[in-house]
């Protein structure tokens, strides 16, 4: 990448950690020397904050690269290491969720319970006749019975699949397929911006496209009317009259534990493998490590869905393995109002609250006076995932929501990844707004150019990972083939670059002169311009730090003089006037905005003020579409579009504005 990149973004202001948070933190700075010294006595330690029925023999396997095998020999059982030695250890009455529904009805379920639950589940899919390498498809609401269903799936050794509850019949039925499921376990519907949804006659149109699913195990949720079918069964009438005691078996280290879909936009999922020992490692230590969590007195909140890799990873297996205490809630953050998430972190004292840039923006939107409103005095620690987070999200997050006194981590990873790569730790790291910072203790990671030869400070390129992880993707289901070409054939010995196995991440980043690392989006976002690379993050975080903006999605589009030029779709504030001359102005003052940010060459052709931006049930934005809308074309696929009425909404939305 050019030399405009490495000069873009001046972001110079850095938070060392509170104090009293850094002398009593879980994990200081010694952990990095002790990695650095010896990668592998690090993991093996880390593993051993499990129980293992028997330990391993080789803490890695990397004899056949990039198929990994870590801690071979090793066997344990992940229910058991996110229950049983909990209650084992007194733990029992302990909460493990405080669960929220969006109509407001809750429950309080102590470790002891969630066992219970757990074993009645895995007795009653073993009734079903689910043993140890099946799998099992999951499409539930945010309800208990998810992480029930994932733990019972664990306990027994099948191998589940959790698709989200926003996906179609398509989506469904192929992921049931192509994982040949034996089992779907979903609910009557859930309760979703005031309403119920319907989930089971979804199920029934996926299933019946399918050949491989024996049984429908149903939550009753909603108590909507369902259609109903011979391989339906009432999770009440079957889970909750099974015994409650359940002798979990230990599985090998490496038995898959999940399968998870990639929701990719063109191509055909991808179903990503993980499996046991070296996941469950992974996302136990990174929850221990970077939310420096306290299980006896920190009450955790993670937003995000059990649909996605975060809700499987800082949800149900990193949480639970640590015994905390967490919240999880069931709908969407303004029903019945714009306060919803401050009631909650008021109601249940959240101290760690870990949710995503897009939500960041979407409250700063509605304005700082609506968390103002709740007590937030009980955070002490905020996390970050899924995208870049802009500087001025991230000092909006800390001003409003952490008052200021809580450190913010932006933690970067992937559903490939399995867990945490790229982080602060909140004890150590003097955090800079918009950036990862650093690998975590035991990662090496790097930023290379094309050649894939390491960038030095105050470069960019491409981020990889030049080390093996525990918690790495083991294959794509079915199709080692395609795991070789879509991470591995980039850089390093699958590209004939030397003996190295290199992974390549697929993002843009950026090495600060202090070395840093600012991760830029996916490298298809990057824009050539004249012959210079820009990342569309720097332009989108350029208009996001003017104080009219709230949100903005940047794209190129093709330009007869410039290859590329850049087009910004940008959300103003709440209270700013747009009407007529004011939008004009407003437009005219942002391009100017970013041209003294980022320098002449970043200044947007176009800006369009609109209402909305396409985003991805995963709150990605659609970029695709807007470069759709950019170039003047007829839009492409939308079927993964969280709202279908956005784009009318844009595209109505602008020509008032522009
Ligand atoms: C992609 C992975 C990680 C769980 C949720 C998303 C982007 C994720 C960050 C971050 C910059 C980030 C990357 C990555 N991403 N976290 N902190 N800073 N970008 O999982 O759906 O597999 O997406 O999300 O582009 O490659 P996913």
């Amino acid at each position: 990448m050019s030399e405009t990149l490495a000069n873009l973004l001046n972001e110079t202001r850095a938070f060392p950690p509170p104090d009293a948070l850094a002398a009593d933190a879980n994990v200081t700075a010694a952990a990095y020397d002790e990695a650095a010294a010896d990668r592998l006595g690090f993991w093996a330690d880390q593993a051993g904050r499990l129980d293992w029925a028997q330990r391993w023999e080789q803490t890695l396997d990397w004899s056949n690269p990039p198929f990994a095998k870590w801690f071979v020999g090793g066997r344990l059982n992940v229910a058991y290491n996110c229950l049983d030695r909990h209650v084992a250890a007194g733990h029992g009455d302990r909460v493990a969720i405080h669960w929220e529904g969006e109509p407001g009805d809750t429950r309080t379920i102590t470790y002891a319970e969630l066992l219970r639950l757990t074993c009645q589940a895995a007795n009653a899919l073993t009734d079903l006749g689910v043993s140890a390498g099946d799998r099992v498809a999951i499409y539930l609401p945010m309800i208990p019975e998810a992480a029930v269903a994932m733990l019972a799936c664990a306990r027994i050794g099948a191998t589940h699949s959790v698709v989200f509850g926003g996906f179609s019949a398509d989506a469904l039925s192929s992921r049931i397929a192509d994982a040949s499921a034996k089992v779907v376990i979903t609910a009557d519907g859930g309760y979703r911006r005031g309403k119920p949804s319907d989930l089971k006659s979804t199920v029934d149109e996926a299933v019946a496209r399918t050949d491989t699913v024996e049984h429908v195990l149903v939550v009753r949720r909603t108590g909507e009317q369902v259609n109903w079918g011979d391989k339906d069964v009432w999770w009440h009438e079957t889970v909750e009259t099974a015994a409650d005691s359940h002798e979990a078996q230990a599985f090998d280290a490496e038995h898959p534990l999940f399968i998870l879909y990639t929701s990719g936009t063109t191509a055909k999922p991808k179903g990503i493998l993980h499996t046991t020992g070296g996941y469950l490692t992974q996302v136990s230590y990174t929850t221990h490590a970077v939310f420096d969590l306290k299980p006896e007195t920190d009450v955790y909140w993670c937003t995000a869905d059990i649909g996605w890799v975060t809700g499987h990873s800082y949800i149900v297996y990193g949480p639970l393995s640590n015994g905390a205490t967490q919240v999880m809630y069931e709908g969407t953050p303004d029903t019945p109002n714009k306060g919803r998430f401050w009631e909650i972190v008021d109601r249940y004292g959240v101290s760690i609250l870990y949710t995503a840039p897009t939500l960041i923006r979407t409250m700063m939107k509605w304005g700082e006076d609506i968390p103002a409103e709740h007590d937030l005095s009980s955070l002490r620690l905020l996390g970050s995932v899924g995208e870049p987070i802009n500087p001025e999200a991230w000092m909006w997050y800390r001003q409003h929501i952490g008052k200021g006194n809580c450190p913010v981590v932006d933690t970067w990873w992937q559903t490939e990844t399995g867990g945490m790569m790229i982080s602060p730790l909140p004890g150590v790291t003097a955090a800079k707004p918009g950036s990862a910072m650093s690998p975590l203790p035991g990662i090496v990671a790097d930023v290379v150019d094309d050649q894939g030869q390491p960038v030095p400070n105050g470069g960019g390129g491409y981020l990889v990972l030049s080390e093996p992880w525990p918690s790495m993707l083991r294959t794509i289901w079915g199709d080692d083939q395609r795991f070789l070409e879509t991470y591995w054939s980039r850089f390093g010995a699958g590209a004939n670059q030397g003996d190295d196995w290199v992974y390549f991440a697929g993002d843009g980043a950026k090495k600060d002169d202090d070395g840093h690392l600012w991760l830029l989006g996916r490298v298809d976002d990057v824009m050539l311009v004249s012959g210079h690379n820009i990342s569309t993050t720097e332009v989108e975080s350029a208009l996001v730090s003017h104080p009219s903006v709230a949100e903005a999605a940047v794209v190129g589009a093709t330009d007869p003089t410039t290859g590329q030029a850049i087009v910004a779709f940008t959300i103003p504030r709440g209270n700013i006037d747009t009407e007529g001359d004011a939008g004009e102005a407003l437009i005219a003052e942002l391009r100017n905005h970013v041209a003294k940010t980022l320098g002449p060459i970043a200044k947007p052709r176009q800006i369009m003020l609109v209402p909305e931006l396409p985003k991805t049930r995963s709150g990605k934005i659609m970029r695709r579409l807007l470069r759709d809308v950019a170039e003047n074309r007829s839009l492409g696929d939308v079927t993964t579009l969280q709202d279908s009425s956005v784009m009318e909404l844009i595209s109505t939305g602008m020509r008032s504005a522009t």
